[in-house]
């Protein structure tokens, strides 16, 4: 029987599957010392299988740890073990736990595969070990808030394709590191975009030869350090440069004219250093957004020319020795702060009439004698200590001092006056949860008008969008009080509300960890580089009891429990008694009580029956072989006819895939709610004498993939194929769209797509079936279930089920009706091959050899480019980039129109009559850990390097 074919493919398949999630024995017993070892881990590290059971943080690769990513769990040790061991890994985030107060040991080494790592937010200490330059490669270096010492390791040259090093917020010393001809430097580092390596004690010179016009830096962050000497001229050669950042040294000398090379440089801070000379003439920086040269020994000077730049929203240049009046040329519209105190500037302030409303301009401490005030300026200035102020010629309000707070705006609430329990926050959302909550840190921004809720909203944006595009269960997020620093960071709290539950997992956390701290799924120009540092998070799910805890519990509760068990049963055996009297006045009296457990309510059902087990014994000739239509690892399938005259499929669970009451319960009560001509329909349930048994309406033409592939007695043409895709696709789209709450299916096939007699396509088996709470944004987390082949590799790798999930399955479906094979194929994976045939020329020439042969020629087939990208869509790795069912049916029916249209009338679409035997209901399933093998890489998408 057919069946039993495919029972047997999946047995060899969970058989490969088994061996290949076994976890290799090294990487094991590396995790296991960890766990011995290190504190508050996630509670699911158990069992000897990280990779099959997924420990929470881990990710995997051919049975090897490749990811581990444990950010901002609280976790705590003195030492990161035998990390080193996991040779495999590719991803390496610890950030946010200052529970690890622990060296970065030189084994790190060991880690040859290694291209992200990041430590942000902890307390490392010691020194960074010299064999991190063996790291080769490492892509992404993080090291920044912690409490390393030493010197910059030179080897850190080495690293060819490093693109981002931070290690900001430390305690290293001495010199930046160049080449000298035998030993390696940063200046190595061409390929490297970000050098931020403020808030430590470097000193002495920046080498000459640190740059040079190979480089492709983007970001020199060097603030808050003790470098000496001239800024060397070579920094000019560097024109990829984008934000410098020297303020806070101990550099003097003047400025080298080269510097005007940069003309893409937007932020430029030299602030708090000793720099001599003329005021630099930075003529011709086009880009030039944010200018902070204050606290110099420039050479007195009267404005320069270049305060005019059209293209500036901040100029600070407190105590730079300016001297003479200001014209109005400067206070242009692109200008948000303006910063001269304690110059010499003297004569008649005239402000003009373009600058903007929110302009903040500090004047404190010069000379201005008057103030052309015309009505109706309303910008925020001081010319506190200037004679103005003090001969009356302007009003007190301009005579204040500057206060240098921004308002802290709280993002407005459309809540109603609703109050939350002291433990939790009211969400944007108007939902009470325990937000994620911490700082985002900005190092070099464009802007300056922080009390501007649209960059509030811009920040908003990108941090959502990119919590979305990772698939994370993120509710909403608020952004509040912006500040500045001592250090000039711009700062934001960041509160992040979890979707679905009130509080989120650690893998969650985690992952809004490393995405923010990656910093590569979104883009923030105007805000440049950034860290973040968690509040640590109060509510993890709790740790899971202890085997000794349960010991005793059990062996305490046994004798309570036999009790128990002696009085449920004489309950049972009463009840049931009472319910064969009421038998006949209510249907459902008997239901639940065959476990003696209490279930509630009956299910509340709409549509379906509740059938006697005689009826159904009856129906089938006592479930006799004659009327077997399908069997699987749940049970079997019979055909019969109700008393009602109905022909129906009876799906009956055999002993040990029974499921628990309420499970039952649930799912007949989720079915009987589908109802739709597309949908198979539930016709009643029986749930009696240790039975359950599903009733659907019988569908006689067998399923898809029987039709696909002749063995249900004829082959669906073109036409047919397109209707029955058009079919399915407005069962699925009901599910997701229409019902309430939506449904996802979890597990589309094509032998869960039956025809019936007019070869109207239909889904069925809704076993799997997953409801989407009201309140979700569209994520279930959930043990991961589904069929191989068919099953969403996202899905797999995030365990967040949406209905993308099924729209990746459908393109599959899709995919077999271009084909008529199974998704597997002689090893092969259908969504592989049909990229490949497709994949070289770019166009549909290569298809031909995968395309299924009875449907003739593909030139005959109308639509069909269109269904492949199709197809091709719902396949997409990312679900967010694939289509939502509802597109898929319009874009269906677009084909459709088309293929139509180049038909002639009379072969567009007959359908015959043919005799077909089996119409199987449902098919197996397998929960994975038997499933999907295609599931190349498992770490985060991160291949683009965005700029900034
Ligand atoms: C690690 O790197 C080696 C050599 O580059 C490679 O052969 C191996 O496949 C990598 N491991 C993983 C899990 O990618
Ligand atoms: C560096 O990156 C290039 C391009 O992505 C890659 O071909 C090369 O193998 C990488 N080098 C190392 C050591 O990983
Ligand atoms: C380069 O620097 C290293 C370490 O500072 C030193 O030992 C070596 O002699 C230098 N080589 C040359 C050619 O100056
Ligand atoms: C200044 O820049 C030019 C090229 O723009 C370069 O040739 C010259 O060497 C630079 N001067 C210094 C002192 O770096
Ligand atoms: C302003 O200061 C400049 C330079 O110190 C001086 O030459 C000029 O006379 C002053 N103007 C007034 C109006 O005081």
């Amino acid at each position: 029987m057919d069946s039993r074919i495919s029972v047997w493919k999946l047995i060899v398949f969970s058989q490969v599957m088994v061996i290949a999630a076994v976890t290799d024995q090294s990487d094991v017993s590396v995790l296991n010392a960890i766990k011995s070892s290190w504190q508050n881990l996630p509670p699911d590290w158990s069992g000897s299988d990280p990779c099959g059971n997924i420990w929470e943080g881990i990710k995997c690769t051919n049975s090897r740890v490749t990811s581990l990513v444990l950010a901002g769990m609280a976790v705590r040790t003195n030492s990161i073990g035998d990390i080193p061991s996991l040779s495999q890994l590719e991803y390496l985030d610890l950030s946010n736990n200052k529970g690890i107060k622990a060296p970065l040991p030189p084994t790190i080494q060991n880690l040859k595969n290694l291209t992200t790592l990041i430590l942000v937010g902890c307390n490392f200490f010691g020194p960074i070990p010299d064999s991190i330059g063996s790291l080769e490669k490492l892509v992404f270096l993080g090291l920044n808030h912690n409490s390393f010492t030493g010197t910059i390791p030179r080897s850190i040259g080495k690293l060819a394709n490093l693109t981002w090093l931070d290690i900001t917020d430390n305690q290293l010393f001495g010199r930046i590191p160049v080449s000298n001809g035998t030993d390696p430097g940063l200046d190595m580092l061409v390929n490297t975009k970000h050098f931020h390596f403020a808030n430590n004690q470097l000193s002495g010179l920046i080498p000459y030869r640190l740059f040079s016009s190979s480089m492709t830096l983007i970001h020199v962050l060097f603030n808050n350090n003790q470098l000496s000497g001239k800024i060397p001229s070579s920094i000019g050669l560097v024109d990829t440069l984008e934000a410098i950042r020297l303020d806070s040294n101990s550099l003097d000398g003047d400025l080298h004219r080269n510097i005007t090379n940069l003309k893409s440089v937007s932020e430029f801070y030299l602030a708090n250093n000793n720099l001599s000379g003329p005021i630099p003439d930075l003529i011709g920086m086009n880009s030039l957004y944010y200018v902070d040269m204050s606290n110099n020994s420039f050479d007195a000077s009267d404005i320069p020319a270049w305060f005019t730049l059209p293209s500036l929203t901040t100029l600070l240049m407190d105590k730079t020795q300016l001297q003479g009046q200001i014209t109005s040329d400067v206070f242009h519209p692109q200008l948000q702060r303006l910063g001269l105190s304690n110059n010499g500037l003297n004569g008649t302030l005239d402000v003009g009439n373009s600058y903007k409303s929110d302009l903040i301009v500090d004047l404190t401490n010069n000379s201005i004698v008057d103030f052309t005030q015309k009505s109706g300026y309303n910008m925020n200035l001081t010319l506190a200590n200037n004679p103005v102020c003090e001969g009356g010629g302007a009003t007190g309000r301009y005579c204040q001092p500057m206060n240098p707070n921004f308002p802290n705006r709280l993002p407005s609430s459309n809540c109603p006056a609703a109050s939350c329990p002291s433990n939790k926050i009211l969400s944007p959302n108007c939902a009470c949860a325990n937000p994620y909550t911490g700082t985002i840190y900005f190092l070099s921004y464009s802007f300056s008008n922080m009390d501007n809720s649209t960059y509030d909203t811009i920040l908003h944006d990108a941090l959502m969008s990119a919590f979305r595009s990772s698939q994370l269960p993120v509710e909403s997020i608020s952004i509040s009080n912006a500040s500045v620093n001592e250090f000039s960071y711009l700062q934001y709290k960041l509160h992040v509300f979890p979707s679905g539950q009130d509080y989120f997992t650690r893998s969650t956390v985690s992952s809004i960890g490393t995405v923010i701290n990656r910093q590569q799924l979104f883009s923030l120009p105007l805000f440049g580089p950034l860290f973040f540092l968690d509040d640590s998070y109060c509510c993890f799910p709790g740790h899971k009891s202890s085997n000794i805890g349960i010991i005793i519990g059990v062996a305490v509760g046994g004798f309570v429990l036999l009790l128990l068990i002696g009085l449920a049963i004489t309950y049972a055996v009463y009840q049931r008694r009472q319910a064969k009297k009421a038998k006949h006045s209510n249907p459902f009296a008997s239901w639940g009580l065959d476990n003696g457990s209490d279930v509630g309510g009956v299910p509340e059902l709409k549509g379906a029956r509740w059938c006697s087990f005689e009826e159904l014994k009856r129906c089938t000739n006592n479930f006799s072989d004659v009327n077997l239509i399908g069997s699987g690892g749940y049970g079997q399938v019979y055909k019969g006819t109700l008393d009602s005259g109905h022909v129906v499929a009876i799906k009956r669970a055999q002993q040990g895939s029974l499921q628990g009451a309420h499970e039952f319960k649930t799912e007949i009560e989720l079915l009987s709610r589908i109802h739709h001509k597309n949908l198979v329909a539930l016709v009643g349930f029986c749930y009696e004498q240790g039975e359950q048994m599903l009733v659907y309406e019988y569908i006689s033409n067998g399923t898809l993939k029987d039709n696909l592939s002749g063995k249900a007695g004829m082959r669906l043409d073109w036409v047919k194929r397109l209707r029955a895709a058009l079919d399915s696709a407005k069962g699925l789209t009901y599910m997701h769209e229409l019902a309430n709450p939506p449904i996802i299916h979890r597990d589309i096939k094509s032998t869960n797509i039956l025809l019936d007699d007019n070869l109207t396509a239909k889904v069925a088996d809704f076993g799997l079936s997953k409801l989407l709470g009201d309140d979700s944004k569209g994520y279930v987390s959930t043990q991961v279930k589904g069929t191989l082949g068919y099953m969403d590799p996202e899905y797999y790798m995030t365990q967040q089920l949406t209905e993308k999930s099924d729209v990746y399955s459908f393109g599959v479906v899709l995919l077999e009706i271009l084909t008529a094979r199974s998704p597997i194929h002689r090893g092969k994976f259908i969504v592989k091959e049909v990229n490949e045939a497709i994949g070289k020329s770019g166009d549909l020439n290569g298809l031909h050899k995968i395309l299924d042969p009875s449907l003739g020629s593909s030139q005959n087939l109308g639509g069909l480019t269109e269904f492949v990208n199709l197809a091709m869509r719902c396949v997409r790795d990312s679900g967010v980039h694939r289509p939502k069912m509802g597109e898929v049916v319009r874009e269906i029916e677009r084909i459709i129109d088309l293929v139509v249209l180049s038909l002639d009338a009379d072969s567009a679409s007959t359908f015959s009559n043919h005799k077909f035997s089996n119409g199987e209901v449902g098919d197996l399933y397998h929960p994975y850990g038997d499933s999907v093998s295609d599931v190349s890489s498992m770490s985060l998408p991160f291949e683009t390097e965005l700029r900034r």
